[in-house]
C-alpha cells in the first residue's frame, strides 16, 4: 500500500490541525489553573509529583506528539509528484517553522518566569500556528 498519496496528505494535515486545537486548549489550561511555572525545568520535569505539573508537562509532551503529526505532513507534501503543490509545500514549510519558534518560545515562558510579553507572544504564534495548519488541510482537500 502506498503511503505517500493525497490522501494521507489530508489525513495528516487534519490530524495536525486537531491536534494544535488540543494543544492550545491544554495551554490555555494550564495557564488558567496557575500551572505555567509547576514543573520548574526545561524539556523534562524531574519528578511528576502533583496535578499542576502533570498538566504543564502533558502541554509540553502533547506539543511533541503535534511536532511528529507535523513531520509526517511535511515528508508527504515534499515526496508527492505533480504540479500544483507548490503552495501545499509552502504552507507546510511555513508551519514547521513557526512551530519550532513556538517550542523555542515555550522553553522562554519557563526560563523567563511567565513574562508577560513573552506569554503574549507564545498566544499569537499559537494562533499563527493553527491558522497556517488550517490553510494547509483546506489546500489538501482542494487539490484535485
Ligand atoms: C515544549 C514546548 C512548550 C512549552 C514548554 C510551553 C509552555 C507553556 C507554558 C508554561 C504556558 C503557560 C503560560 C502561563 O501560565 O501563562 C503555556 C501556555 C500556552 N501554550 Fe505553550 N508551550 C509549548 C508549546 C506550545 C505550542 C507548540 C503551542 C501551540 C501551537 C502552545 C500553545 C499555548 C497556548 C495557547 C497557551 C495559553 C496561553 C494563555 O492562555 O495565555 N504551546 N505554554
Amino acid at each position: 500500500m502506498k503511503f505517500i498519496t493525497l490522501g494521507n496528505l489530508r489525513i495528516f494535515s487534519f490530524t495536525t490541525t486537531a491536534s494544535i486545537f488540543i494543544l492550545m486548549l491544554l495551554g490555555s489550561y494550564t495557564s488558567s489553573i496557575g500551572a505555567g511555572l509547576a514543573c520548574p525545568d526545561w524539556p523534562l520535569c524531574p519528578n511528576i509529583t502533583s496535578y499542576p505539573i502533570f498538566i504543564e508537562f502533558l502541554h509540553r509532551t502533547w506539543s511533541m506528539v503535534t511536532l511528529l503529526f507535523i513531520l509526517i505532513t511535511l515528508f508527504i507534501a515534499l515526496k508527492l509528484k505533480g504540479n500544483g503543490y507548490e503552495g501545499i509545500k509552502k504552507s507546510t514549510y511555513a508551519l514547521i517553522t513557526v512551530f519550532l519558534a513556538q517550542v523555542f518560545w515555550g522553553a522562554l515562558n519557563i526560563f523567563l518566569t511567565l513574562n508577560p510579553i513573552i506569554v503574549t507572544v507564545h498566544q499569537g504564534l499559537a494562533t499563527l500556528t493553527f491558522g497556517l495548519a488550517l490553510i494547509l488541510t483546506l489546500q489538501a482537500y482542494q487539490r484535485r
